[in-house]
């Protein structure tokens, strides 16, 4: 969460492009904006910062240029979201600004000690913290090298690495340092890329934010400190300073296609794109599905592990790989996974669900797996991520860039590649590719004008309900939960999924008169007690809709989707994802950024 970026130059240059990338960033956070850049107007060398709480407006007045600057997007983790915490934030002399990417987690006494020694504070985030440690460590640095700062980048570095040294957690920080005009970059887990170009160097949260500036990138390691000057950058070991020589590799991303293509927001146009992305699979990721059934095939001991919508994704899969290929894979929530990680062998294959690939936990249970000999596979959407590069081995989700905070095309992609590889180790391939065919048909099925009719009377019904149930069974479980996590995320309305076997042990005391409960009944064997469920919700009064290929008495509304078999999670979902739209618009809310969401979680 929270993106940064960077640059510095031999030459100036408009400002503005830092808040065009934080524009590319903002997916990482939209709590609060700011930049800072150098300048000499109206006079003396100074630093200007320019921040607010809020997201980044679209118009702002005309921006300077200037040789050197960087910006943030804030995901609010200590201290409100206000314009005081908004980042860069500035040492007492304001000689140098930084921007953060993460969590300090020993602020408090380093704050303590920080005031006691003189510090002002201007904000109450943990980020400022590191300011006030680096302005220390430049004065420590320079009485011991007894030279004046500016003529020596050495001491800068050397104070950086003493600074982060001080602090805890997985972090990120850019540093303009105003004397000599250089940005230092230096992280532990949050990714940094830096960037060469024509125009200058540059250092991001995210490549996609150097696409037009940058031709050669580096993704910058842990155990290293990045110093930027306008005539290039210098890498130098963290723990003994010395210089290394980084391995610069081409940008291959180009400009992702980012427009709404005529859609009103991304969520929508992500949602229609579903069984496009089914087809790319289909016709590109046949071969990494099945060496992906080789690795499962010679593991002893399979698990799967995402989070949120990733982490359904996974449960799905278990769903799938139990009844397709008759094999016991485990579903684990990443953030779970290192309190269960201590049966994990050098036989173990460990398969990361992660659309943005910087899922913190994900990353975390990636490393537990790797420290423990384990073989590491990961579907992964952002091909460049850090997920990506720790995995031993890779399935591209061929979703295209997903810009709404809500996952969808990454889920359903998640679950096609699941199911073909439950086939291909089942050796029936040509079923999974054929049930995926009809999938993709059966998708377009909802968003026929006479379903979309159905979906909007339902969302007019629920547009002020508090609360909304969601039930499934078998392999409609996942289904249910993700379908009430799409309900919460976006429209704020209380939604719960449950197991429709778990009604009886306790849920349905929260039935009541009218209490909307939506009900998946695929033509599996979960048919018949899903139904009983259906009808004992609603002889208690509740208001039920059954999304299922064929309608029943259970059901107050029926929202009809195709029979697809096995496929029939991939098909389902999508009435739920149109319906938390089409809600989230009736309660005027933002479908593409709701409330305090990010669509990259790097925090814990
Ligand atoms: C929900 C959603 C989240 C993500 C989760 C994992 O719509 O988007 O639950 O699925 O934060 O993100 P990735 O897949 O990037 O690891």
């Amino acid at each position: 969460m929270c993106g940064i970026f960077g640059f510095v130059s031999t030459r100036e240059l408009p400002v503005a492009l830092v808040v065009d990338a934080l524009r590319t960033l903002e997916y990482r956070g939209y709590d609060s904006w700011g930049i800072a850049y150098a300048t000499s107007e109206p006079v003396g060398e100074r630093l200007a910062v320019l921040k607010q709480a809020g997201r980044l407006p679209q118009t702002l007045p005309p921006l300077p240029t200037s040789p050197i600057a960087l910006g943030h997007t804030r995901w609010a983790t200590h201290g409100g979201v206000t314009d005081d915490n908004a980042h860069p934030h500035l040492d007492c002399r304001a000689t140098l600004a930084i921007v953060h990417n993460g969590i300090i987690e020993n602020y408090r006494p380093l704050r303590e000690a920080l005031e006691q020694a003189g510090h002002h504070f201007r904000s109450s985030t943990d980020s400022e913290i590191f300011a006030h440690l680096l302005e220390d460590s430049l004065q420590r640095a320079r009485r011991v090298s007894e030279s004046t700062f500016s003529g020596s980048p050495g001491l800068l570095v050397e104070a950086v690495r003493q600074a982060f040294a001080q602090i805890r957690g997985l972090n990120a920080f850019i540093v303009l340092h105003l004397p000599s005009r250089q940005l230092v970059a230096v992280k532990s887990t949050s990714p940094l890329v830096l960037g060469i170009g024509t125009e200058g160097v540059f250092v991001s949260s995210d490549a996609v934010a150097l696409v037009g500036h940058a031709e050669q990138i580096y993704y910058l390691r842990d155990d290293e400190v990045a110093l930027l000057s306008p005539q290039g950058p210098r890498l130098f070991d963290r723990c003994t300073g010395e210089l290394r020589q980084p391995q610069w590799e081409p940008l291959t991303l180009r400009s992702a296609d980012t427009s709404l293509g005529g859609f009103p927001h991304y969520l929508i146009k992500e949602i229609h794109e579903q069984p496009h992305v089914i087809e790319r699979i289909l016709r590109e990721r046949l071969d990494g599905a099945r060496q992906l059934a080789e690795l499962i095939r010679h593991s002893y001991g399979t698990f799967l592990v995402g989070c949120g919508t990733a982490g359904y994704a996974a449960l799905c899969g278990s769903y799938l790989f139990s009844r397709i290929a008759r094999r016991h894979v485990n579903a684990v929530i990443a953030s779970e996974f290192k309190y269960q990680e201590h049966f994990l062998t050098d036989r173990s294959l460990v398969i990361a669900l992660t659309q943005s690939g910087e899922t913190v936990d994900v990353i975390e249970a990636v490393q537990a797996a790797k420290r423990r000999g384990a073989t590491v596979a990961a579907l992964v959407n952002v091909t460049g991520s850090t997920v990506a590069r720790i995995a031993d081995f890779t399935v591209p989700l061929s979703a295209g860039p997903e810009q709404s905070v809500l996952s969808t095309k990454a889920y359903t992609a998640k679950l096609a590649i699941l199911l073909l590889v439950a086939h291909i180790l089942n050796g029936s391939d040509h079923v999974g590719i054929d049930v995926l065919w009809r999938a993709i048909d059966g998708m377009e099925l909802a968003f026929a004008p006479a379903t979309l009719d159905r979906i909007r009377a339902v969302a007019e019904q629920l547009v002020n309900a508090e609360h909304c149930y969601v039930i499934g069974r078998g392999l409609s479980y996942p289904t249910a939960l993700e379908a009430a996590l799409k309900i919460k995320e976006v429209t704020y309305i209380h939604a719960e999924g449950f197991a429709g076997g778990e009604l009886k042990h306790g849920v349905i005391a929260l039935i009541q008169d009218g209490s909307p409960c939506l009900v998946f009944s695929p033509l599996d064997e979960t048919r018949p007690d899903i139904l009983s469920g259906a009808m004992e919700v609603r002889s208690r009064g509740g208001w039920v809709v059954g999304i299922s290929p064929e309608p029943d008495e259970a059901f107050h509304v029926h929202i009809p989707i195709a029979d697809v078999g096995d496929a029939s999670p991939l098909v389902a979902i999508v009435p739920a994802q149109l319906l938390a739209y089409e809600l989230a618009v009736r309660r005027g809310l933002d479908p593409d950024k709701p409330r305090n969401l990010a669509k990259s979680v790097t925090v814990k």
